[in-house]
């Protein structure tokens, strides 16, 4: 290379990195942005001006810049002091709602929008552009830029189930913050469910006496409620946040809590009591009672007192029909009312709580079920079973929320919904014709918390919902996922700051494992395809921290130990924690047949898998157990040659949620030729059944001592999911993994 070209590439590179470093890191990313030179720099007096906008946004504004910087403000403006200035103008940008434009030039900050929302907007850029910390000259600098910036969407929303775990008033405040931050500009809140009812209902005391308490298998009790003075304290902070919380009161089904506490309100007068189990439950509100409506207005009455929005959410998703089938009443209402079945019948109740609510002033949202048996005038359909829901409710004229869970359901693991993919979501369906796309309000992310409590929250959302920030707000035609990345890793100093406890992208690590039959020695290989994670693990059982080991090459196993393997970033783990247990047995790498064919979705590694020395963990999903669907296990283990046997050992997996169920018995035989089976011994299941703990469970089957070559294993599966489970009569799962042979 000649000298002219390496100066032409290193000048050419100079200036694209300067480029990338002078991007406006901020998410959602602004609609048009410019980068100014130089820099507006804080001083400590700053002239503050906001002619006609209210002293509650000004002085948040004001609060927030004295706690973290110390300031003090002044209302004159003189060249050597900073001044920041805001101002509503109402022919702003055509009037488009919540925009806003922010200039910031080297001596000041101006914001203008025609709307509060948009100033609003526009101080949250602020905040982000804004430095943690003073630089080592002490000074607060932000890069001079010009901004204008406009939402996508009208619709951003987070819905967090606040029923399956109680999440506290302060909690919910700083989660309104975040959301603010980010600019979002709803709060779904989940308050009604199964497991939990928790709005105080003054005319129906019993709703939260009994409704928001659980008894939980262990005995213990789990609950909490918000009372109505909370609310209004949460409703206000929302407010002063520019945040619309629009509640979730679930029906007519998902109300166990309630009918544990008014069972008068179902088909079979119950009783019940609030669900300890997640899934789906047959008992609903009974719709050939008038007085099952009278209730649920009163309620309905007090909701609408405490929430001033526009917008309640019923819920209106999983009826199952059962009970609705078999009720007297609920068969004289269907005909009654010339109903064409159940479907019509669940069409029926929302269109009757749709019109009260309307007749108040409110208007309904609802699950994409809410289509089942013609949708209610004027109701909006949150499509979340995928987007036909939203193709189907646009067609009818019906504004409608695009929250598909493949895109938007946050309590699936990055494992399964990774940010890549979030960051890949369009809101608005391929097959809308474009007339059409207006019905899209937006979307929501959802967080629903059956294995979520308070503590989880953060490392469950984030950073995804960065990625539906983006997509809810920004310009679809400047995506750009590395340069979104790029950002994203900016962030995580900023979430740190916050206190923010992220979790990760997308499967953190995988592995593979093998055994060398010379050696006896297993080898243990980890990959992360997320560059700036590092590996560390443990070999004596204990988590993974700071110090432990890091993992640059494959790690070796001679011996029986426990490896624990996390990601990390910036010392802390961030995603799933590997748990590997080391089995040196006589069946590794034997051979074995299986008999009943394992089903697809869950083979493992195949059927060398349940020979393979490493023991499948916790997490049904680990790629080391397999899976048996309303079957048997049957299997035939040949070791190649006789060898002594003293005691086999399969194990299984309890996990009801997923429908995962111990085998009642196992079986095992030996024998010599393949042929002629002696010494049948089994072992009973000693667990009971119904038990929300996830559980690995052995089933030792012991010899006298003796030779055999070949050990046929059987275990019998309950293949039904009890009457008691969410599932019952549909097939359960038998799963197993590693069969070791001592
Ligand atoms: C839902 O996930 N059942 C709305």
């Amino acid at each position: 290379m000649n000298k002219l070209s390496f100066l032409l590439i290193a000048g050419l590179l100079i200036i694209m990195k300067t480029s990338l470093q002078a991007q406006i890191d901020i998410i959602p990313k602004p609609q048009e942005s410019k980068i100014l030179k130089g820099n507006f720099v804080l001083s400590q007096e700053i002239s503050f001006t906001a002619p006609g906008i209210n002293d509650n946004l000004t002085n948040y504004f004001k609060d927030y810049l004295k706690q973290k910087y110390n300031v003090r403000f002044v209302n004159t403006k003189n060249e050597k002091i900073s001044s920041i200035y805001m101002e509503i103008d109402k022919n702003f940008l055509n009037r488009k709602p919540e925009a806003y434009t922010l200039k910031i030039n080297s001596n000041e900050i101006k914001i203008v929008s025609s709307t509060e929302e948009g100033i609003f907007h526009g101080i949250q850029t602020v905040l982000q552009l804004l430095p943690e910390k003073k630089s080592k000259t002490g000074n607060v600098k932000i890069q001079n830029c010009e901004i204008t910036d406009f939402p996508r969407f009208p619709w951003r929303g987070l819905n967090l189930d606040c029923a399956r775990h109680f999440m506290t008033k302060d909690f919910i405040k700083r989660y309104i913050d975040i959301l603010a931050y980010y600019k979002f500009n709803i709060f779904h809140w989940h308050l009604t469910d199964d497991q939990g009812w928790r709005i105080e209902i003054k005319k129906y005391p019993k709703l939260t006496q009994i409704g928001a308490w659980r008894k939980e298998a262990d005995g213990s009790i789990y609950g909490g409620f918000y009372t109505q003075q909370d609310i209004k304290e949460i409703v206000a902070y929302a407010k002063s946040r520019y945040i619309t919380i629009v509640p979730e009161i679930e029906m007519p089904g998902h109300c166990t809590a309630s009918l544990a506490a008014y069972p008068e309100n179902s088909c079979t007068g119950g009783p019940f009591d609030v669900a300890i189990t997640w899934g789906v439950f047959k008992d609903v509100y009974c719709a050939g009672r008038d007085s099952t409506f009278t209730f649920l207005e009163n309620i309905l009455d007090e909701v609408i007192n405490l929430f001033p929005g526009k917008y309640i959410h019923i819920g209106g998703d999983e009826v199952p029909k059962d009970r609705w089938k078999a009720c007297p009443r609920d068969q004289a209402r269907i005909k009654a009312e010339g109903l064409k079945d159940e479907e019509g019948l669940q069409s029926y109740f929302i269109k009757r709580i749709s019109d009260y609510l309307n007749s108040k002033g409110k208007e309904v949202i609802g699950w994409d079920e809410i289509l089942q048996g013609g949708l209610a005038p004027g109701a909006i359909v949150e499509s979340w079973q995928s987007f036909q829901g939203a193709v189907e409710a646009a067609h009818l004229g019906h504004y409608t929320l695009s929250s598909p869970a493949s895109f938007t359901y946050f309590n699936s693991s990055p494992e399964d919904l990774d940010l890549r993919t979030v960051y890949s979501f369009n809101p608005i369906p391929d097959s809308l014709p474009a007339d059409e796309t207006k019905y899209i309000l937006g979307g929501e992310a959802s967080l629903w918390t059956e294995n979520c409590p308070q503590e989880k929250v953060d490392t469950q959302l984030f950073p995804r919902i960065l990625a539906l920030s983006e997509v809810f707000w920004s310009d679809p035609a400047e995506r750009d996922y590395k340069e979104f990345h790029m950002r994203v890793e900016k962030a995580y100093k900023d979430l740190t700051a916050h206190n923010i406890k992220y979790g990760p992208e997308s499967k953190a690590i995988s592995f593979s494992t093998s055994y060398n039959k010379e050696k006896n020695e297993f080898t243990v290989n980890v990959r992360t395809d997320q560059k700036d994670l590092i590996i560390r693990y443990t070999e004596n059982g204990n988590e993974p921290d700071s110090n432990s080991s890091l993992y640059t090459e494959p790690i070796k196993i001679d011996k029986t130990v426990n490896l624990k393997i996390a990601p990390f970033r910036n010392s802390r783990i961030v995603g799933k924690l590997t748990n590997l247990s080391f089995d040196f047995h006589k069946a590794l790498n034997a051979k074995i047949t299986i008999l009943n064919p394992y089903s697809e979705r869950y083979p493992a590694s195949g059927e060398n898998t349940l020979i393979d020395g490493v023991r499948g963990t916790d997490n049904f999903r680990d790629g080391l157990w397999q899976g048996y669907e309303g079957e048997d296990f049957d299997a035939v283990i040949d070791l190649g040659k006789a060898e002594e046997i003293s005691k086999v050992t399969p194990r299984f997996l309890l996990n009801t949620g997923p429908w995962i169920f111990l085998p009642t018995k196992v079986i095992v035989s030996l024998s010599k030729d393949g042929k002629n089976y002696f010494e049948e011994k089994s072992v009973d299941n000693d667990v009971p059944e119904k038990n929300p703990a996830v559980i690995l469970k052995d089933y030792p089957v012991n010899f006298n001592k003796q030779e055999a070559r070949y050990i046929k294993v059987k275990a019998v599966s309950i293949k039904k999911c009890p009457p008691w489970h969410p599932g019952a009569g549909g097939k359960a799962w038998l799963f197993i993994d590693e069969i070791e042979v001592k």
